[in-house]
């Protein structure tokens, strides 16, 4: 009898691409997934921490499964993620439900972690973070989840130490994988029939720079172009990146490699420099207007995204009116755009001049309507152009309706009467724009 492994998921693609890693080596121990909890032997929580909204929907998660505990289920509690590295051994104090505590970097010993609980039946905390950790060599099974797309992992931690930000203190010192392992590991994923590969880390501009075996002139454009010649790929994109990292050679990527994605998230927080400068993000607002604009000019049709804070401890109306007329000159795509909160061991947190809750709900609010109407403009710019789209799947209703992304990561709906296939790449002529989709005609 295989035993049942239901995994929950929180946070950025790191911790999708963890728990895809957790599932596969339990997989190997004979652990099939379920989606339902109530009958899992194993349950494992990824936790995040970004914001305290994120980390409140971890304790709130373990609530549940404390429930279910009550309700004399019984199976091995276990979480990982940023919430256990950053709270580690106190969180069997607070919760002694759970079973197993451990750090992003211990995933890789889940397997014997839960055999030496069915052992011992002993709580286990595994929360060490070792700026020598060697992220290991790792080729993916395709058993679950998408077959035509998929993330790499290549780097981990983060070194930046943004003021706000509680990544550095939960993942730890920025380490490279080395660049022989992700072409090894592009190379099976693309030979198994993905068709397109997301590179991922906190900061995947300053790949190779530290903790790795690459060399001299294996930083981040090298690693693009080697993927990228690999024969069968059709697409590559990467997440996320520093805007103080974005160097012209990357730029560059963008003009010579055609299955490079012309999409570029670019996280630019805020407008206004004093506030950027306590933030600790070490560029300018003209610098950075300089970077999307040069991005531009190698890729007209280049798609930029952001990532936005309001309400950074000191935000002014004059601070924040800059960062609004960011969102006009740069027209971006997309943006996430949060409320600032202090996260533990954060710098920010020990600021002074708080903002009020109700000034960054208006804040967030004015911000997130005006930029609806840019990204809504900005798609309504897209009708009557011929758009490159990948399938990714048929809707559930009506028939015969499909939906795929453009390279600029919009999402295209469409009808099709043939059965596709999701991977395959079609053109589309755009007929109409909604806020979050664009619609049209398959040729
Ligand atoms: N490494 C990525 C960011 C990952 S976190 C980068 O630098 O781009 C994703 C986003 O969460 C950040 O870009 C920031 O906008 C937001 N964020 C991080 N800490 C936050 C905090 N304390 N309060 C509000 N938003 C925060
Ligand atoms: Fe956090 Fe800044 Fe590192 Fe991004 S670059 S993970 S925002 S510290
Ligand atoms: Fe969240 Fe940790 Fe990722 S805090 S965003 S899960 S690195």
């Amino acid at each position: 009898m295989p035993q049942l492994l239901y995994i929950e998921t929180f946070g950025c693609q790191m911790n999708e691409r963890d728990s895809e890693i957790m599932a596969q080596l339990l997989g190997e121990h004979s652990y099939v997934q379920t989606n339902k909890p109530e009958q899992a032997d194993v349950v494992v929580v990824n936790t995040c921490s970004i914001r305290g909204k994120a980390a409140h929907k971890a304790y709130s998660c373990f609530g549940r499964y404390k429930k279910l505990k009550g309700k004399g289920h019984d199976f091995i509690l276990a979480v990982t993620g940023c919430v256990a590295q950053q709270d580690g051994a106190a969180l069997l104090e607070r919760m002694p439900y759970i079973d197993i505590v451990m750090g992003p970097q211990s995933i890789y010993t889940l397997p014997s972690l839960v055999a030496a609980f069915r052992r011992d039946r002993k709580s286990l905390v595994a929360t060490e973070l070792s700026a020598d950790f060697v992220i290991p060599p790792f080729l993916p099974n395709l058993a679950e989840g998408p077959a035509h797309k998929r993330f790499i992992t290549i780097m981990q931690g983060c070194d930046n130490f943004c003021t706000y930000c509680v990544v550095p203190y939960t993942r730890g010192r920025e380490i490279s994988r080395s660049f022989g392992d992700i072409l090894a590991e592009a190379t099976h994923l693309v030979r198994q029939g993905v068709k397109e590969i997301t590179l991922i880390g906190q900061n995947v501009n300053s790949y190779g720079q530290k903790g790795c075996d690459t060399k001299q002139n294996q930083g981040f454009p090298e690693l693009l172009r080697a993927v990228a010649g690999i024969d069968g790929l059709q697409r590559l994109r990467f997440t996320s990146s520093h805007p103080k990292d974005l160097s012209e050679e990357l730029m560059r990527c963008f003009a010579e490699i055609p299955v490079l994605c012309p999409h570029f998230h670019l996280p630019v927080q805020s407008g206004s420099n004093s506030i950027l400068q306590r933030m600790n993000r070490k560029y300018t607002i003209e610098a950075y207007l300089d970077k999307a604009a040069r991005l531009r000019e190698y890729r007209p049709d280049i798609a930029l995204t952001t990532d936005i804070i309001v309400g950074f401890p000191g935000e002014t109306d004059d601070d924040f009116a800059a960062t609004m007329q960011v969102m006009e000159t740069v027209q971006y795509h997309g943006a996430y755009s949060f409320k600032y909160s202090d996260r533990p061991n954060a710098k920010a947190a020990d600021f002074p001049d708080k903002v009020a809750e109700t000034v960054k709900t208006e804040r967030l609010a004015r911000l997130q309507a005006r930029q609806e109407e840019i990204a809504l403009a900005l798609k309504q710019a897209d009708i009557g152009k011929t758009v490159e789209v990948m399938v990714e799947g048929a809707s559930k209703s009506p028939a015969n309706q499909w939906s795929g992304r453009t390279g600029g990561n919009q999402i295209v709906n469409f009808s099709c009467e043939a059965k596709l296939v999701p991977g395959q790449l079609l053109m589309v002529e755009i007929e109409s724009a909604c806020q979050n989709s664009l619609r049209g005609k398959m040729l």
